[in-house]
């Protein structure tokens, strides 16, 4: 069975984006984009809400990310090479290949996908990622905290889970950024 994972960058304080939708920090530099270029590799299928999807589709749609260098070109074929799925009420079409529309998030289907998947599947962000949560869809979390503190803003994770985690892995990068690998085990 595949797994499902979640993955986020974050600040200390537990936010991808501050008070004003600002998440210029959480950008990964050359080593960590490296690091995550190769976690994301294996992936069968992104899980996104609209606003993430909205975000990420520059990896496909504007040549001018992926021209940067050679990792950025790395990172958008990975990219395009997964599959996509949205989820969202008014978004009318897609601008990406490989990629599809859900106008509702169905736990069972996710289970159904994970069951048949071949590779594993990440969801992101952190709206769409709680009713994963929720639902004790998500088996692991990948996440890189960033060496700051915003105050406020969007939440990694969502307020009214809990979720018992088992480190599995860890890793600091000379950004000061850390990343954390965790296994879930849901408590209620
Ligand atoms: N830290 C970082 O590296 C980083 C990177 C990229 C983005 N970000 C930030 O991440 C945030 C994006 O995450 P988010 O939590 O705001 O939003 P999200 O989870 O990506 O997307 C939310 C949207 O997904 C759709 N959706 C959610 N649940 C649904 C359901 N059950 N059925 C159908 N559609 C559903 C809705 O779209 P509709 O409104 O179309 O119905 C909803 O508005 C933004 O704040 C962005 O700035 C951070």
């Amino acid at each position: 069975m595949a797994k499902l994972i979640y993955s986020a960058i974050a600040s200390l304080d537990g936010y991808v984006a501050d008070e004003d939708g600002n998440f210029d920090w959480a950008a990964p530099d050359e080593e960590v984009h490296t690091f995550i270029n190769d976690l994301d590799r294996p992936l069968g299928t992104y899980l996104y809400g609209r606003r993430m999807y909205e975000t990420m589709v520059g990896w496909e749609t504007d040549h001018t990310l992926a021209d940067q260098s050679p990792l950025m070109r790395d990172f958008a074929q990975i990219w395009q090479a997964a599959n996509k799925i949205v989820y969202s009420g008014t978004l009318e079409a897609v601008s990406t290949a490989r990629t599809r529309i859900e106008r509702e998030f169905d736990p069972e289907a996710v289970r159904r996908m994970k069951a048949l998947a071949g590779r594993d599947l990440i969801v992101g962000g952190p709206d769409l990622a709680a009713q994963a949560f929720k639902a004790g869809l998500v088996d692991e979390c990948h996440l890189f905290v960033a060496p700051v503190v915003v105050g406020g803003g969007n939440r990694s994770l969502p307020d009214d889970v809990c979720v018992k985690l088992e480190l599995l892995d860890e890793r600091r990068f000379g950004s000061g950024m850390v990343y954390l690998y965790y296994r879930t085990r849901r408590t209620r």
